[in-house]
């Protein structure tokens, strides 16, 4: 979708909102999938419920994108515009066992951050691609760790209310790879509380979890990490490594080889190329199982 009207564009831009009309979303998910339309950075939370009152005013659909790790665009123009918040500098600030972490703040570089203050805890996400507000909404997990454990509390652009607000621990619930966050919640900024604990032994942790990471994960393709969620009790991996298919294809959307739940981009692969290979492996899994997978990947659909 394209903003052409000279009044609205200006609107934005009053409101020091960046626009990038028709920005390819595949540079900007790591999957490399996603048709155009216009971008809307936001540099300052507070103009957040602004812009949106505006984009709603004028009958402009929109949608919140964050660091693009976890998401599956449809193909060609999309039908509406995309919103990403800019990172604020500094973009992670430390006072005592307390962490403020901007959202746009990549998780990794939070983790090492947090690590050279002697903040341990979350060595385990170290390796999970995104950023900070999307390693909050979906509860982001990996080696025994969930970001969620740390939440103290997160301001959220809520678009119900129209206005930013301030969530509590006791107000948020935090599952696997899910929470209580809905669907019109933005995570603008988290305070964390993280354990002290030396920065040599924070080292060692990371160091043991990049290597299992890159002895069991495809890190040097695209993909959105594990495509589906696991069943309760089971391994979505181990049930399609199990299968067989490993390397399957559909046009060049493919499962990995190294891990069965990772699908990647081997070449140019659409949004149809994926959701068919999402969809024929869950239905093998399905008569062969009986077990119906869920997606862990955002599908957006245009
Ligand atoms: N397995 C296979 N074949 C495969 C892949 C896995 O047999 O191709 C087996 C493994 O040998 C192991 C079991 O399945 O016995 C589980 O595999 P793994 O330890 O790799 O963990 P996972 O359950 O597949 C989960 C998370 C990952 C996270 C890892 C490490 C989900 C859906 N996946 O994977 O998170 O990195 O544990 O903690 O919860 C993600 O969320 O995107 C993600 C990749």
């Amino acid at each position: 979708m394209r903003i052409e009207s000279p009044r609205i564009l200006a609107a934005v831009r009053d409101l020091g909102v960046e626009h990038r009309p028709g920005a390819s979303l595949a540079g900007l998910t790591s999957l490399g999938i996603g048709g155009t339309t216009d971008l809307l950075r936001v540099r300052e939370h507070r103009d957040l419920p602004a812009l949106v009152r505006l984009l709603r005013a004028e009958g402009i659909e929109h949608r919140f994108l964050g660091g693009g790790t976890n998401v599956l665009i449809a193909d060609g123009e999309l039908p509406w515009v995309v919103l990403q918040l800019a990172a604020a500098a500094p973009d992670v600030s430390i006072e005592g066992n307390a962490v403020w972490v901007d959202a746009a703040a990549d998780l990794g570089r939070t983790v090492t951050t947090c690590a050279r203050q002697n903040l341990g805890g979350m060595e385990g996400l170290i390796g999970v691609p995104g950023s900070v507000g999307g390693a909050l909404r979906m509860n982001a997990g990996a080696y025994g760790t969930e970001i969620g454990k740390f939440v103290r509390e997160v301001e959220v652009y809520r678009a119900a209310s129209g206005e930013n607000e301030t969530l509590r621990e006791e107000q948020i619930s935090f599952e696997y790879r899910h929470t209580s966050f809905g669907p019109g919640d933005v995570m603008l900024r988290a305070r964390l509380e993280l354990p002290e604990r030396p920065y040599r032994e924070i080292l060692a942790g990371i160091r043991v979890c990049n290597e299992k990471r890159r002895a069991s994960q495809p890190l040097n393709q695209k993909s959105a990490g594990c495509i589906f969620k696991n069943p309760p009790g089971g391994s979505a991996g181990r049930m399609i490594d199990g299968l067989g298919l490993k390397g399957f294809r559909v046009g060049d959307a493919m499962v990995s080889d190294r891990h069965a739940n990772f699908f990647v981009n081997a070449g140019r692969a659409s949004s149809a190329d994926m959701l068919g290979l999402i969809a024929e492996v869950r239905a093998r899994v399905r008569s062969a199982h009986g077990c119906e997978l869920e997606e862990e990947v955002i599908v957006w659909n245009a």
